[in-house]
């Protein structure tokens, strides 16, 4: 199960406000927004919470009735109700949720005019329970925003670690990981988006790069989401950073100072 960390995500999670950013500003616009300007706003795998209240929270009427940050992470729960509730005690809240659990607490069902998700759902396995569970929290004129990864440059070199014998042991799961990634594809999200009832949809993938400045800022952000670092002892997450970087350098991902890393993003918008 994927364990991030709330401080060091949130120090390093750069690339994933940047995206956010650009697509709140592109989607905002698109969002079905209720007339009285008293919407709800679910967002799944909100992690420390800046993407949610720094950029995707401006963007809704100034009036909203509430908003939900929700992570299986009681850490991230935890980090977020600290930093982020106290400005907000009223409309704004953090709770633990599952997106993959099969039975859905009352509470959230039927209950948002909006989901939002980003940087999440490409760590889940169960794809088509996650957005049957959206489906079910969203009012009937609902709509929905999720952004994950398709692929990732980390994700290949993960591959190729996982079978060395130097890291095979502490990489045996990884195919949990990361091979759904490979399998997913436009036609099939759509066709779950549709099963579970949802009425239209855009599915689309979005080539991006990210530059780095230095190993320091990219090494960093490797750290903070690395889904292997907590299961490797400690003595040898230095060694396990150095060797990922390797292959970048190796890749020729760099023109000295910056480092390039490549990346596709699912962008996904559907209505109910
Ligand atoms: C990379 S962070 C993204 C945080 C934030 N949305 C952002 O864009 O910066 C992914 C988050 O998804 C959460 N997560 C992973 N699997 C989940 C699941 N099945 N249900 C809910 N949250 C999950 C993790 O705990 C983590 O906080």
């Amino acid at each position: 199960m994927l364990r991030l960390r709330a401080k060091p995500y949130e120090q390093t999670n750069h690339v994933q406000r940047y995206d956010a950013h650009q697509i709140m500003k592109e989607f905002s616009r698109i969002f079905r927004w209720r007339l009285d300007g008293k919407d709800s706003l679910l967002d799944v795998g909100t992690g420390s919470g800046d993407v949610l209240m720094d950029i995707l929270r401006p963007s809704l009427p100034r009036n909203f009735r509430k908003i939900v940050g929700s992570d299986f992470s009681a850490e991230m729960i935890e980090h977020c109700n600290a930093v982020h509730k106290s400005r907000h005690v009223d409309k704004v809240d953090f709770k633990i949720l599952d997106i993959e659990t099969e039975r859905l607490p009352k509470e959230f069902i039927n209950e948002f005019d909006h989901v939002t998700s980003f940087y999440c759902l490409h760590w889940i396995k169960n794809q088509r329970q996650a957005m049957g569970n959206i489906y079910e929290m969203l009012h009937n004129e609902g709509d929905c925003l999720l952004v994950f990864l398709e692929w990732h440059e980390f994700f290949d070199i993960y591959e190729i670690l996982s079978n060395t014998p130097k890291w095979a042991p502490h990489m045996k799961d990884m195919k949990c990981y990361t091979s759904k990634l490979f399998r997913s594809n436009k036609a099939e999200f759509r066709r779950i988006l549709k099963d579970v009832g949802f009425a239209d949809c855009s599915v689309v993938i979005r080539d991006r790069s990210y530059a780095y400045e230095g190993l320091d800022a990219l090494r960093e952000f490797c750290r903070a989401v690395n889904p292997y670092i907590d299961r490797i002892p400690l003595k040898l997450h230095e060694e396990f950073l150095d060797d990922i970087i390797d292959h970048i350098i190796e890749l020729n991902l760099h023109d000295g100072i910056r480092f390039i890393i490549r990346y596709r993003l699912f962008v996904i918008y559907a209505r109910k």
